[in-house]
Formats: structure tokens, C-alpha cells, sequence
């Protein structure tokens, strides 16, 4: 442990970047991820509910323009992926975005990011968790078995509770306490299981294109609750590439090889997810559905549900935008019964490993917030047995399940998003005032055209943040104040920085794991795998 003077001033308390790298170099991972193993990693945080749920969603709001939403969520994703390696180079520890920004900005800055982050990993593991339930219920109706509706969706869409949301999302709980962690193959299984099945879709769908689908290309404009607003809740989809940057320190040249995995994983998820729209579009058409006076309805409203009941009721097919299990739907309307089922089988297989990532997540920004007194330490603790932080995972999963069990999955999302766009903008800032303020600290990877790249980063996040429904606006700035409150009332007086004290965790492989856990999927410190 070693100390430092206390600083003042609300935004005077900033983190040693010397100390964070002293911790960093003390740890010395062996670098032994390339190019591709990152990009694999990306796309395996990556494709998720997003592609194979939300789907629907964007077609709700912009219908086959939501092609053009798709773009518009990847490039900003792609240029906050650039100015993350930057600080993930240089910054290589535990805490992603909160720790970046405890170095650069100090601790108010930090505590509002990691309060956010809260929102993209917590909340976004239920919108996950919720996604997969959309698929178990459509898959066991397609073995004749008929999950009630009051179990299978939350009040806001005239059920009660989502039954299989809070099973999954308890089972993960329960798996990260045990501390099953993932090993590297086996993500890399699943990785195959999910571009197998979207690969198998864009085959399948694309020769039955039909043009006429097409029209009208933008039927409800640009805004809100057309293109744009449908790139904002599609920015889900993207989100998790982060995975990428925080494995910054295991990378073999970093410098070369981060920007390869992220941009790599970005443009590969990218180019996959067009394809697959462009598939679902042509092949059943993704008109949205409006009420009897002609008004587009917000998706996951009780409005819309009630429509799309309406229609399937009068002996229409089931429209895309209805769809809680968007892809598997699109392939047994087309005459794929089997197929329809297995991709949903692909998705009950592979979307829990995303429940899984996002809550691990969670758990270092709250272990890492913990440890640097700004949440009670007591969270931080490790189980005696179990070697993992059992109180803290225990948290986040009643967290998770609740707001699962409660609320559909583009609204998640939403709320996900709304937290990360914030985050994300933070970074982008961060390394442009770490540029100016410490020009010549060496940078492993360099942001390229820092002067534009950040400044768009940033522009971008604001832009989608206000192209957000305006209740996940307000979600963000409720929680933001929330934040405050605790930080002022709680954190502020036992920060470890306000009181003087830096800790330096014990990062001797073989102690007991006071520190975080590593990432899953990636081998463990000292390991054979990781010394290969
Ligand atoms: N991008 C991830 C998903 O779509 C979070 O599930």
C-alpha cells in the first residue's frame, strides 16, 4: 500500500496515473492474445441479443431504413473503440472507462462513470437475459409446449413476471459465485455456434429477397422514432466490444494489435448484421405497425403488444416488428421450420454467455469501486472457498433479475445504452484532455486523427443519447443524480484518494484473488494456457 498527499477541490481528487501503472507493471500479464484471438473476443461480447432480438425493434422504428441505423451505430461505435485503445493501452488495469477516468478527470468525473456503467452492464445483462427468454418460450412452443403469457413477459407488455429471465439470470448468479469461468475454447465454441447460425440465416434469407420489401425504404423519417432513433437503440447490439480494450495488457504488441481486434470485430459484426437485416427485410418485409389512427407505436407498449395480437388473431402472419424472437421467426416464415428451431436453439446456447460477460463486468467496476473505498468495502469481499467476490456478484444479481423480471427488452436497452453512450463520450474526452495535459507520456496506441476521431466520439454519443426515448434520457439523469447523492452522502468522506491512501491490490498470481477476477475467457494469470 502507498500513499499520496490528499488533493482537494471538487474535481482536484485525481488517481496517481504513476501508481495505476506501478499496479499495472507489478501485475505483468503475459502478453499472449493477437490480432485474432481479440477479434474473436470482440465478437463474442458482441453478437447477442442485439442482432438476433432488437432486430425487430429498429424495423419497428425505421423499418428496412433500419440498414442505414445499423451504420450510423457501428461507425460511432468504431470511433469510441479508437479513442478506448488509446487509454486502454496506456491505462492497462481493471475498471475500463472508470479508472481511465479517475486518472484523467479525477474522482467525481470517475464515480459518474462507474455509476453509469452500472447501466450498461447491469441493466444490459437483463436485457439479455430477457432476449433469451423471448427464444426459450418460441422454442418450446415449437415443440408443442405452450409457455403462459402472464409468466413469459412483465406488466408493461399484460403479463406479470418473466419467468425465464429470472431463471437464467439467477442460474449465471449462481454460476459466476461458484467462479465457473469460461474458458477460452469454449467462448470461442460458442463464438462459431453464433456466426454459424447468423451465417446460415444470411444464406438462407438472401436468395428469397424480395425488392418490393424494400418499400417504402424510410416510412417513418428520420428522428426519434424513425432512422436515427433506431440506430440509438440498435447501438446495443455493438456494445461489449469494450471486452477488446480491457485486454489490452495480454495483447502482443498492442499498439498494432488492439485497433485490429476492435475495428476488426466492429466491422466484422457490422457487415454481418447488414447482411442479416437486409435478409430478415427482404425476406418478410419489416413494416412497422401503427394503431387503427395510422400513429407508428413505441415498441414493448402494451399498444403494440395488443396490435400484433390483433393481427395474428384476424389470421395474418406475424409481422417482423413483432417478433420476440425476430431471426428464428423470419426462417420459419419463410418455409425453414427446423432451421427456425435451431436458431433458436443456437441463441438458448449462446446468448447466456453474453448474461454472463455483462454481469462479470459488473462485478470489476463494483469490486474495483469498492476497493477504492467509494462503495463498502465489505462488497469487495472474497469468498473463502469459492475465490470469488460472492457478495458483490450475489448484488448485482438480485440487480439484474429484478429489472428482468419486470421489463421488456428494448426498454433494457435502451437504459443499457443510455449509460454507455455516457461512458463513452467520457472516454473520448478523457483522452483528448490527456493529450493536452500529458503530451509526451508514451502511448502504446495511438488514437489516428485524435483532433477529429474524439471530437466525433463524442458528438456521436451525444447524438444518439438525444435520439434515445425520453424516458431512457431520464433514466440516465435520475440515476446520474441518484449518484450524486450517494457519492456526497457516502463515498466522498472514505475515498481512499480523498483520505490519502492509494492502494496498491495484490497481484501475486498464486494469493488469493483480493483483486478482480481476470476477464472470462481469458486464461487465468500463471496459467499454462496463458504462459503458452
Ligand atoms: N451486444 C450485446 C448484445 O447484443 C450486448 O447482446
Amino acid at each position: 500500500m502507498a500513499s499520496a498527499a490528499p488533493r482537494g477541490g471538487l474535481f482536484g481528487r485525481v488517481k496517481s496515473l504513476d501508481a495505476i501503472l506501478a499496479t499495472a507493471e507489478k501485475k505483468s500479464l503475459h502478453r499472449s492474445l493477437g490480432a485474432f484471438q481479440l477479434t474473436m473476443l470482440g465478437i463474442g461480447a458482441v453478437i447477442g441479443t442485439g442482432i438476433f432480438v432488437l432486430t425487430s425493434e429498429a424495423a419497428q422504428k425505421a423499418g428496412p431504413a433500419m440498414l442505414i441505423s445499423f451504420v450510423i451505430a457501428g461507425f460511432v461505435c468504431a470511433v469510441a473503440a479508437l479513442c478506448y485503445s488509446e487509454l486502454a493501452s496506456m491505462v492497462p488495469v481493471s475498471g475500463s472507462a472508470y479508472t481511465y477516468t479517475y486518472a484523467v478527470m479525477g474522482e467525481v468525473m470517475a464515480w459518474t462513470v462507474g455509476w453509469a456503467l452500472i447501466l450498461e452492464y447491469a441493466v444490459g445483462a437483463s436485457a439479455v437475459a430477457v432476449g433469451w427468454s423471448g427464444y426459450f418460450v418460441g422454442l418450446l412452443k415449437s415443440w408443442g409446449v405452450i409457455w403462459p403469457s402472464q409468466f413469459a413477459v412483465g406488466p408493461s407488455q399484460g403479463g406479470m413476471i418473466n419467468l425465464p429471465a429470472v431463471v437464467i439470470s439467477l442460474l449465471v448468479t449462481g454460476l459466476l459465485i461458484l467462479g465457473t469461468k469460461e474458458s477460452a475454447r469454449f467462448t470461442s465454441a460458442l463464438v462459431l455456434v453464433k456466426v454459424v447460425a447468423l451465417s446460415v440465416f444470411v444464406v438462407l434469407t438472401l436468395p428469397v429477397l424480395n425488392g418490393a420489401h424494400f418499400e417504402p425504404f424510410i416510412p417513418n423519417g428520420w428522428g426519434t422514432y424513425g432512422v436515427v432513433g433506431a440506430a440509438a437503440s440498435i447501438f446495443f447490439a455493438y456494445v461489449g466490444f469494450d471486452a477488446v480494450s480491457t485486454a489490452a495488457e495480454e495483447t502482443i504488441n498492442p499498439q498494432r494489435n488492439v485497433p485490429i481486434g476492435l475495428i476488426g470485430s466492429l466491422m466484422f459484426c457490422t457487415v454481418f448484421y447488414l447482411l442479416v437485416a437486409a435478409g430478415a427485410i427482404g425476406a418478410i418485409g419489416a413494416d412497422p405497425v401503427r394503431s387503427a389512427a395510422g400513429a407508428v407505436l413505441a415498441p414493448g407498449s402494451a399498444e403494440m403488444a395488443a396490435q400484433c395480437k390483433a393481427i395474428v388473431a384476424g389470421g395474418l402472419s406475424e409481422p417482423l416488428v413483432c417478433s420476440k424472437e425476430a431471426l428464428a421467426h423470419v426462417l420459419r416464415s419463410i418455409g425453414y421450420e427446423r432451421l427456425g428451431d435451431l436458431m433458436g436453439v443456437a441463441a438458448f446456447i449462446a446468448l447466456p454467455s453474453v448474461v454472463l460477460m455483462m454481469m462479470f463486468g459488473q462485478t470489476r467496476i463494483f469490486f474495483v469501486m469498492a476497493r477504492d473505498g467509494l462503495l463498502p468495502e465489505k462488497l469487495a469481499t472474497v469468498h473463502p472457498k469459492f475465490k470469488t467476490p460472492h457478495i458483490v456478484t450475489a448484488f448485482t444479481g438480485i440487480v439484474v433479475t429484478l429489472a428482468a423480471a419486470f421489463l421488456p427488452v428494448g426498454k433494457l436497452a435502451d437504459y443499457s445504452n443510455s449509460g454507455t453512450l455516457f461512458a463513452f463520450a467520457m472516454v473520448a474526452l478523457a483522452v483528448l484532455v490527456l493529450r493536452k495535459k500529458d503530451p509526451s507520456r508514451k502511448r502504446p496506441f495511438r488514437t489516428p486523427a485524435v483532433g477529429i476521431i474524439a471530437p466525433l466520439a463524442i458528438v456521436g454519443c451525444v447524438g444518439l443519447y438525444l435520439n434515445l426515448p425520453f424516458i431512457a434520457q431520464m433514466v440516465l439523469l435520475v440515476w446520474g443524480a441518484i449518484g450524486l447523492l450517494v457519492y456526497f452522502g457516502y463515498s466522498r468522506g472514505r475515498s481512499h484518494v480523498g483520505r490519502g491512501i492509494f492502494d496498491v491490490p495484490e497481484l501475486d498470481p498464486n494469493a488469493p484473488p483480493t483483486s478482480v477476477p481476470p476477464m472470462p475467457g481469458a486464461p487465468p494469470p500463471g496459467s499454462p494456457e496463458e504462459r503458452s
